[in-house]
C-alpha cells in the first residue's frame, strides 16, 4: 500500500466524516429499543441484544450490482434515532459519489467500495454503529472504521470525535500513543504530530462495561501498516480526563448495561409443502429471485407475493438477516425459498479459498440462526471462481435474465425487462431493496401469467443440484 495515497484516502475520509456539528433533531420518535443482533467481533465489547421489544431495525442499501466496478453499502435505520440514520446514509451515500467518481469500470481488477455495519452500544437512552469500509483500488485494499453514536428520543448524533472535549483532542493523541507503546507498539513520532490526526485517531470510540474506551487505530494512522488495525484501551481513570459532557453519558449509558442479554431461540419454521407440485418438465415455469434483502421494501413485497399467490427465492445477506429476523423467518413461513448471498457482499474471487469459505459460511450461519435453512447460494455480483465451486457447499443459482432493476430504478423498466426477456425456464433477477421494483411486483407477475408462465421457485424450476454446480436457468 502506497502511503501517500492512503493519506489521502483517509484524509479523505476525515474531510467527509469531519462535519461535526450534527443538529439535534426535535421532531424524532419516543424511545426505540431496536432489535438487532451485532456482528460478533474480536476485540471489542460486546454490544448487548436488547431485551425489550420495540420497533425493529432495518437496513438501508446502495448498491450497483456491477461486476466491474462494485459497490455495496448498507447501513441501519434505527427507529429512535433519526439523526443517526441520517447521517450514516448522508456519509454513505458521499462516500459512493467520491468513490465512482474516482475510479472507472475495470472488468480486470475491479476497483470495489463495500461497507458493513455492527452495533456497538445498544442501551435505552444511546446506540452506537460502527461502519467498516472496505475501499479496493485495483492492487491494494484498505479497510477504515467509524464510530457514529445516536440519542434515542432527543435525536441527536455525535461522531466518535465528539466524545471527546475539544480542549482534551491533543490530550486523547498523547494517552492512546502512550497505551500504544504499553502494548509493544512501534509509535510512529512523525504521524502522531501530524496535523489532524486528532480526527484520524478518533473516529472510532468505543466504551467498555467499566467504562474504559477503546480505540480502534485505523492502517497506517500511528502506526506502522504491518501493524494493519489495532484495538487499544485507555482505563477508565484516563478516559474520564478526556470526556466532553456528551462523552460521559454515552459512556453512562455503556456502563449502565448489564450485560448481553440471550436471545431466547427462535422455533425451526416448518416450511409448508406446496399445495400443488408443479412439474416444470410441463409447466412453462419462471422464477422470481430477488437479492440483498432483507430491507426496508421486503415486507411491502411479501404482502404483494402473498396477495397474488407467488412463490419467490430471497437470496439473503447475512448482515441483513442478523438485523431483520423477522423477515426472513417470515419468508419461510409463507412458502418462499430462502438462499443466501454471503455475510456482506465481498466480491468473492478477489478472495483466497478459505477467505470465501469464511464469507458464505457467515452468511449461511446468520439465516439458521433466525431458524431457517438456507437452499441454495447466490454470488454477489455473480461473481466465482473454482475455489468458490469447491468451497461453497450449495447449489450456485445465477439469472439468465438480469432487470437491471439497480440501475434503472424504474418499475416500468424493470416490468419490460422481466416480462419482454423470460423464456419457459427462465430465472429473472431482481432486488427487494429497491421500492421501483416492489412497485414493478405485480404488474411482472400479470405479464408473466399472461404469457402463460408459472411461478415457482429456482429449486422447484431446476429440481436437485449438486452443491457446487451452477444454473442460470432451467
Ligand atoms: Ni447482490
Amino acid at each position: 500500500m502506497n502511503r501517500a495515497r492512503t493519506l489521502a484516502g483517509a484524509a479523505l475520509l476525515a474531510l467527509l466524516l469531519s462535519a461535526c456539528a450534527i443538529a439535534p433533531d426535535p421532531g424524532s420518535s419516543p424511545s426505540a429499543t431496536p432489535d438487532v443482533t451485532p456482528v460478533p467481533t474480536t476485540a471489542l465489547p460486546q454490544a448487548t441484544a436488547s431485551a425489550t421489544a420495540g420497533p425493529a431495525w432495518s437496513v438501508e442499501t446502495l448498491s450497483n450490482n456491477d461486476p466491474a466496478l462494485p459497490v455495496h453499502l448498507q447501513w441501519p435505520v434505527v427507529p429512535g434515532a433519526p439523526e443517526l440514520t441520517r447521517v450514516l446514509g448522508a456519509d454513505l451515500a458521499a462516500r459512493e459519489r467520491a468513490f465512482l467518481a474516482e475510479y472507472e469500470p475495470n472488468a480486470e481488477a475491479p476497483p470495489e467500495l463495500r461497507g458493513t455495519w455492527q452495533t456497538v452500544l445498544d442501551a435505552p437512552a444511546w446506540v452506537g454503529v460502527r461502519i467498516e469500509l472496505y475501499e479496493f483500488a485495483g492492487a491494494s485494499g484498505q479497510v477504515t472504521t467509524t464510530v457514529v453514536y445516536g440519542q434515542n428520543m432527543a435525536g441527536q448524533a455525535l461522531r466518535s470525535s465528539d466524545l471527546v472535549a475539544p480542549a482534551a483532542q491533543r490530550a486523547a493523541v498523547d494517552a492512546i500513543a502512550a497505551a500504544l507503546r504499553a502494548d509493544g507498539h512501534e509509535v510512529l513520532d512523525d504521524l502522531v504530530g501530524a496535523p489532524g490526526v486528532e480526527e484520524q485517531l478518533l473516529q472510532d470510540l468505543v466504551f467498555g462495561p467499566r467504562g474504559e474506551l477503546v480505540v480502534r487505530v485505523g492502517e497506517g494512522v500511528a502506526l506502522p501498516f504491518s501493524d494493519g488495525i489495532v484495538d487499544v484501551t485507555l482505563q477508565p481513570s484516563v478516559a474520564e480526563g478526556l470526556l466532553s459532557e456528551q462523552g460521559r453519558h454515552v459512556r453512562d449509558a455503556a456502563v449502565d448495561l448489564t450485560g448481553p442479554v440471550s436471545p431466547s431461540p427462535e422455533p425451526p419454521v416448518a416450511v409448508p409443502q406446496p399445495a400443488a407440485s408443479v412439474d416444470c418438465a410441463v409447466a412453462q415455469c419462471v422464477a422470481l429471485t430477488f437479492d440483498d434483502g432483507p430491507g426496508r421494501e421486503t415486507a411491502r413485497l411479501l404482502d404483494d407475493l402473498a396477495r397474488e399467490g407467488v412463490p419467490a427465492t430471497f437470496f439473503v445477506l447475512g448482515t441483513s438477516a442478523k438485523a431483520q429476523p423477522a423477515l426472513v423467518r417470515r419468508m419461510a413461513a409463507e412458502g418462499h425459498e430462502v438462499g443466501t448471498h454471503t455475510l456482506s457482499h465481498k466480491q468473492l474471487t478477489k478472495l483466497s479459498a478459505e477467505g470465501q469459505r469464511a464469507e458464505i459460511a457467515r452468511g449461511i450461519e446468520a439465516v439458521e440462526a433466525v431458524g431457517v435453512t438456507p437452499t441454495v447460494f447466490r454470488p454477489p455480483y455473480g461473481s466465482y471462481n473454482d475455489a468458490t465451486r469447491s468451497v461453497v457447499g450449495a447449489p450456485m443459482v445465477l439469472w439468465d435474465v438480469d432487470t437491471l432493476d439497480w440501475k434503472t430504478r424504474s418499475a416500468d423498466a424493470t416490468v419490460s425487462a422481466a416480462v419482454g426477456g423470460a423464456k419457459a425456464g427462465s430465472i429473472v433477477l431482481m432486488h427487494d431493496i429497491h421500492a421501483p421494483t416492489v412497485d414493478a411486483l405485480p404488474r411482472v407477475v400479470a405479464g408473466l401469467r399472461e404469457k402463460g408462465f408459472t411461478l415457482v421457485t429456482v429449486s422447484t424450476l431446476l429440481g436437485t443440484r449438486e452443491p457446487g454446480s451452477v444454473s442460470s436457468r432451467r
